[in-house]
């Protein structure tokens, strides 16, 4: 037996106003994104940007439901329509916030998931911004550090 380690790497920035200008000009995307969100369950009103690499912005909001499980969250929202309206193009860079919420929000678990997967069949990382309404920002470079020992498509190919 042996212990391994596992650790993420990100970069903490104490306002969105020392983001690199890209960066910041994103998350005000998906901060904007957050008026599209339909949450009358959860009032928690999440938006998400993406950067394409062909620099197209797509953005996504949560989207509830009266049935509470059959609701989606803004990453995915994002995801589906980036793959349908850009078919093949790999995502830059990804921001999620949330109205008036002050610190950084973090992807679900199923989203993860997702984003691992868009990753996986693009053939690119991409970078994740995740920042609130105000207050602290944290970039990763790859939003696979999200997702350690996750299960992929490689699995199912044992
Ligand atoms: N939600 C998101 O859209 N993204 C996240 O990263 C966290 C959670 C949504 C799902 C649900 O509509 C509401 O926020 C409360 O969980």
């Amino acid at each position: 037996m042996r212990h391994e380690h596992l650790h993420i790497d990100y970069q903490v920035y104490a306002t969105a106003a020392d983001l690199p200008p890209d960066d910041a000009a994103l998350l005000r995307e998906a901060q904007s994104a957050t008026a599209l969100s339909y949450a009358p369950y959860s009032n928690f009103h999440v938006g998400a940007a993406a950067r394409m690499a062909s620099g197209a912005i797509v953005r996504g909001a949560n989207q509830e439901n009266a049935s509470y499980p059959v609701g989606i969250c803004a990453e995915r929202t994002l995801l589906s329509v980036a793959a349908t309206l850009h078919p093949g193009e790999t995502i830059d860079t990804l921001a999620v916030t949330a109205a008036e919420i002050h610190e950084p929000i973090s992807p679900c678990g199923l989203c993860r998931q997702s984003m691992l997967e868009f990753q996986n069949r693009t053939g690119r990382p991409f970078r994740l911004i995740m920042g609130g309404a105000t207050g602290p920002v944290y970039v990763l470079e790859d939003a696979r550090a999200l997702l350690p020992l996750a299960f992929t498509n490689e699995d199912l190919r044992r």
